[in-house]
């Protein structure tokens, strides 16, 4: 992907990681469409930071992302990246139903379902466009576990295999697909998640993920340095340490 000259649709960028991506890719010379529930932080959004376009949309609700995605097209026909960023992460308990399945659901719903129906709304569009991408967003924890959060790790795992099935379905289309692969950063994802002495600062990630963006325009995943270590314990040959020390360094772990 390259990092300018852009028309880039983040739904998930009220708060974090995506709002912070928003700003640093505006700042690149890319238009930005940032998409959340909360309107009045899009409204306050775009009151602070003239030039940047929001639209709400609910990405669990197929209606909203079909409104979305009609108003989006409607209004910027030269949309080419979808950034598919909206998702949550719950602590769960799997011994007993009460502790997980609501959470499961809602999980499921958010972080997988949404992505594919985001997907579906904007993929003839982006195949009429000459250079477009898909950025989904995994996790460290797709490819290391975290005990606390098993459907968050599962979804994040399947966005994963996800991308890595897309590429091969477009390699013969003008649409690339880049996987986002975020260590622990400081964002509300979780409560107590902000403050984490584990997580990386927001700053650093974004300033570490666009010029990573910026000096591999062709890369099909981007990693931080910070997430190798979960990235690719199993093929270091260290999965069972790695696991532990995850565990043993988790706030939320039981
Ligand atoms: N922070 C980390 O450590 C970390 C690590 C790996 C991966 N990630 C991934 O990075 C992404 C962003 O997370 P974050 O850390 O930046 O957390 P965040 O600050 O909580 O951001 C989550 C964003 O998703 C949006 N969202 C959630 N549910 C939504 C829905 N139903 N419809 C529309 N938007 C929705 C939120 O907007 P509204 O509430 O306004 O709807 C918000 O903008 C997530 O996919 C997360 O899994 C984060």
């Amino acid at each position: 992907m390259d990092i300018t000259g852009n028309t880039i649709f983040i739904p998930g960028a009220t708060s974090g990681i995506g709002l912070a991506l928003a700003l640093s890719l505006r700042e690149k010379g890319n238009e930005v469409i940032i998409g959340g529930r909360r309107t009045e932080r899009l409204a306050q959004i775009t009151r602070d930071h003239p030039g940047i376009h929001a639209v709400e949309i609910n990405t669990t609700r197929p209606d909203s992302i079909g409104a979305a995605a009609d108003r989006i097209l409607a209004e910027h026909p030269d949309l080419n990246v979808l950034v598919t960023m909206a998702g949550i992460m719950q602590v769960e308990d799997w011994t007993t139903p009460q502790g997980f399945l609501t959470s499961a659901e809602q999980t499921v719903t958010t972080n997988l379902l949404g992505p594919v129906r985001l997907i579906a709304a904007f993929i003839d569009h982006l195949q009429t466009r000459p250079d477009a991408t898909i950025m989904a967003v995994s996790s460290g924890l797709a490819f290391t576990p975290l005990k606390a959060t098993p459907s968050y790790n599962a979804t994040k795992a399947a966005i994963h295999q996800l991308s890595e099935s897309l590429r091969l379905q477009f390699s013969d289309t003008p649409v690339g697909i880049l996987e986002l692969v975020p260590p622990s950063v400081a964002t509300d994802l979780m409560p107590g998640h902000r403050e984490s002495s584990f997580a990386m600062p927001l700053d650093e990630f974004i300033a570490e993920v666009v010029q990573l963006i910026e000096s591999q325009p062709d890369a099909t995943e981007i990693q931080v340095e910070r997430v190798k270590f979960l990235r690719y314990s199993e093929a270091r040959g260290d999965y069972a340490d790695t696991v532990a020390a995850l565990n043993r360094a988790d706030p939320h772990g039981k």
